[in-house]
């Protein structure tokens, strides 16, 4: 439509031949430049009444720093993607860190955070045969889920199992990934063997002590607030630790005095060592986070110090005389082996279907009530996964 257009505002050629080349072309690409104007006019009310609603990080601080804003235009897949209207996303506590400048996976402010969601495809770009409109899917990215609307490369996408929730699947990727790959590929995990796990109540916490269930008689230690203790003994802890009044190193050796096979530490500084020094001969340590950086709402110097000070640093021979082993592991560094993460994915997709795993929703937030789902979380009053939803939160049963 707009070619025909273009070609009857053309001038006559005999007269454009008579008239100096370069002259010609300015005057072509003015024509030019006018129909575009044109066409852009043209377009205006269509595209750019399109808008959809993003959760934006405009700086770093306290909950307010992350507000709701309306993005305008229409996102299109380009070829090998897709379109996702967004149904669920999951807050992890990497994001309370990112909020506070604390988590250098996530590029400067202003940016969308969100790691993992849930949604519908809506439009698939070109060359993907994969996955259809209508399809329900988990997507995973470094950033930029916490949107109505997403656009993803087709390998973050999984399809969602039969009679999976929404919720249950923007609540899995990142925490039983972690949980995962932590056990299994550099724990190695084995019938009769124990387990530490912090955090036990939290979404890496639950997902850690289901998958520990997978495997016979394992041992788990958990810690956790003790109003929390019932939950993570029902979702599988056989001690629990209420690591805010006791000593949860003294607690295991007066049951295990010779310690466990694994830790799994989210906490950092003087926790790591606690970790390595609980080990049995041949056991594991897997270090995965900095929890005890995070002190409040803002950034705390003093927590930075003091964790620093207290990290844990060990010399080749000293670690070959202990029999030990030290794994870092970081999801957030593993964005270029979607492959390695998909076969996982399609593990544990597996065990959710057989009924081994299930998420456990702590808290749903509609976009709007982003700084209270972050309290939730950053307050210790969440047992399982916070999320966060587009849609206006339902009525509370
Ligand atoms: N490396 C990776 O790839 C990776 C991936 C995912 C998560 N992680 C790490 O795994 C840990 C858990 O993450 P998550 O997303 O599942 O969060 P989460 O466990 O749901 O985090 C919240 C819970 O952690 C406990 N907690 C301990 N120290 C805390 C502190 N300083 N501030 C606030 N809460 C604290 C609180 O419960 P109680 O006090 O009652 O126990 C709180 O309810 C974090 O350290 C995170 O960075 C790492």
């Amino acid at each position: 439509m707009s070619g025909e257009q273009a070609t009857a505002a053309e001038p006559p050629k005999q007269e454009e031949d008579k008239k100096p080349q370069d002259e010609t072309k300015l005057e072509d690409e003015q024509q030019q430049q006018q129909q575009a104007a044109t066409a852009a006019a043209a377009a205006t009310p269509a595209q750019e009444e399109a808008s959809y609603r993003a959760l934006l990080l405009s700086g770093y601080g306290g909950y307010d720093k992350v507000k709701l804003h309306t993005k305008k235009g229409a996102p299109a897949p380009k070829a090998g993607e897709l379109l996702l209207r967004v149904k669920a996303c999951g807050l992890n506590f990497a994001d309370l860190m990112a909020r506070q400048g604390l988590y250098d996976r996530l590029p400067s402010p202003p940016v969308t955070p969100g790691m993992e969601c849930s949604g519908v495809v809506e439009a698939v770009g070109e060359g993907v045969s994969e996955r259809q409109v209508g399809d329900k899917v988990i997507a995973m990215n470094k950033f930029g889920m916490w949107q109505e609307l997403v656009v993803v490369p087709v390998g973050h996408t999984f399809l969602m199992p039969d009679g999976m929730s929404f919720e249950e699947a923007a609540a899995l990727p990142v925490n039983y990934v972690t949980a995962y790959m932590m056990l299994f590929d550099f724990g190695n995990l084995r019938p009769n063997q124990s387990v530490l796990v912090h955090m036990a109540a939290g979404g890496v916490g639950i997902a850690a002590t289901q998958l520990c269930q997978t495997v016979q008689n394992v041992t788990v230690f958990g810690t956790s607030s003790s109003s929390k203790h019932e939950v993570i003994k029902q979702n599988g802890v056989t001690h629990a630790i209420d690591y805010r009044t006791m000593d949860y190193v003294d607690e295991i050796r007066k049951i295990s005095p010779k310690g466990v096979d694994v830790v799994l530490d989210p906490l950092g500084g003087s926790d790591t060592s606690k970790a390595f020094n609980l080990l049995k001969p041949m056991g594991k340590l897997v270090t995965y986070g900095a929890a005890n950086l995070l002190t409040g709402q803002k950034k705390n110097i003093m927590a930075l110090a003091k964790t620093w000070w207290n990290q844990f640093s060990i010399n080749a021979i000293q670690l070959m005389h202990s029999n030990k082993a030290v794994c870092g592991y970081h999801l957030g560094c593993l964005d270029g082996e979607m492959e390695l993460i998909g076969t996982v994915m399609k593990t544990l997709l597996e065990l959710y279907k057989q009924g081994k795993v299930k998420p456990k929703v702590d808290s749903v937030w509609p976009f709007e009530q982003v700084g209270d789902a972050m309290r939730q979380m950053q307050e210790r009053k969440n047992v399982g996964k916070v999320l966060l939803v587009p849609e206006v939160k339902k009525e509370e049963n």
